[in-house]
């Protein structure tokens, strides 16, 4: 295993440290299929979502990631908690898809699911152009530079002894990005990029501060020059003074880069601030997605409406109105029947429990999956 490559072997290890048995499950639909109670089935909306907007560098269709949550005595699984259960977007090139939604709503399973770092139980994942849902870790070993992952963590995603220079250069070398002649003027060009100085490059991860790690992650993803990152929480664990510093570097990073990003986050105002198009998820399901200005002015699905309501307001004479939604976030092991979100919605209706309601377009390429929205 190599230190710093840090899409393939190192994250692989980190998923089968958190669920060894579901981390190794086979590839391809059969878990989805073998669902017994068949809500795969269910949960599957009639029509095609509508995707066909600009350059899309990264198509989602249908994608499911069951883990299996119970087995019978000879191993064979018997229920699947469904982390992302038919899950279709899309993200045009050199664009920020923010990800928004409550803790357990399958955003980080989304993101890993995507870059395969977990094997998906179905769907499509159609990056520039070619499904690579299916595709052997050869097939994609060319593909790993292309797509990256800055965690939520910069404590525990750098090796600690290894230098800074190495741990950036590394992926560059072991990827052939420049000739060894010029890695480390190159490795240098990304630490200045990052705001990273010269004399960091010999020293160790315990040296630096949280921001200044999280700064390392970055150079170490950008030293393979990706085209689209993975951004999982990236700002959560710093303090609120380091992560406006954070942001704008990615921010400034993609601006120069072109990049493209896929921006996880539970802190709405830093989603607010990064986006352009905002997915809001429950419980595996993404029930509304749209451009930020349409998502945060106008939000069409009592879920979104509800998360939305919560964001402080800094205007101490301004009274948002709460939507304080009752009960607990059910259990994606047993998700509720027809709309995944009546068990707590304060519009629902009967219908709401017997049917599943499409991802529909209601113009402007925002789409939201409730029976009531823009009618
Ligand atoms: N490797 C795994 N094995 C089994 N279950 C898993 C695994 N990874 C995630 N899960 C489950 O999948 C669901 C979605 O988890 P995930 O970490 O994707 O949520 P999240 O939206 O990123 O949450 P948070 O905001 O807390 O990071 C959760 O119920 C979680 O327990
Ligand atoms: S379909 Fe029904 S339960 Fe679901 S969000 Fe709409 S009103 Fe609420
Ligand atoms: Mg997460």
């Amino acid at each position: 295993m190599n230190k710093s490559d840090n899409i393939s072997e190192t994250n692989e290890e980190l998923a089968e440290e958190r669920a060894p048995e579901a981390s190794v499950a086979p590839e391809g639909a059969d878990v989805a299929e073998g669902t017994p109670d068949g809500a795969a089935a269910a949960a599957a909306p009639d029509g095609e979502v509508a995707l066909d907007y600009g350059e899309n560098i990264l198509e989602v269709r249908h994608l499911k990631k069951y883990f299996p949550a119970e087995k019978n005595f000879w191993g064979k699984p018997v229920s699947f908690l469904k982390a992302v259960d038919d899950v279709s977007f899309a993200i045009e090139r050199g664009q920020t898809l923010g990800i928004v939604g409550e803790s357990g709503c399958g955003k980080t399973t989304l993101g890993r699911t995507i870059l395969r770092l977990n094997s998906s139980s179905g769907g499509e994942i159609i990056f520039e152009g070619r499904d690579i849902a299916n595709l052997k870790p050869s097939e994609l070993r060319p593909l790993r530079t292309r797509m990256q992952i800055i965690f939520q963590d910069p404590y525990s995603s750098l090796p600690p002894r290894y230098t800074i220079g190495d741990t950036i250069s590394e992926a560059a070398m072991i990827h052939h990005i420049v000739p060894k002649s010029e890695l480390r003027d190159y490795t240098l060009h990304i630490m200045h990029q990052c705001g990273l100085q010269d004399y960091y490059y010999d020293r160790y991860p315990h040296e630096f501060s949280g921001g200044q790690r999280q700064r390392i992650c970055i150079a170490r993803a950008l030293a393979v020059r990706p085209e689209f990152i993975v951004c999982d929480e990236p700002v959560s664990a710093l303090d609120v003074s380091i992560q406006a510093q954070i942001i704008n570097l990615l921010t400034d990073l993609q601006r120069k880069n072109g990049l493209t990003y896929m921006f996880i986050s539970h802190d709405l105002s830093v989603v607010e601030h990064i986006s352009d198009r905002v997915g809001v998820m429950y419980l595996g399901s993404l029930v509304e997605i749209g451009d930020k200005k349409d998502i945060f002015g106008d939000p069409e699905h009592p879920y979104t409406q509800a998360l939305l309501s919560a964001i402080p307001v800094p205007d101490p004479h301004y009274k948002r109105n709460r939507i304080i939604l009752e009960g607990d976030i059910p259990s994606p092991v047993n998700p509720p029947s027809g709309c995944k979100f009546h068990t707590r919605c304060p519009k629902a209706t009967e219908r709401c429990s017997e049917e599943v309601p499409e991802l529909r377009d209601l113009g402007n390429g925002h789409l939201a999956a409730c029976h009531f929205c823009g009618r």
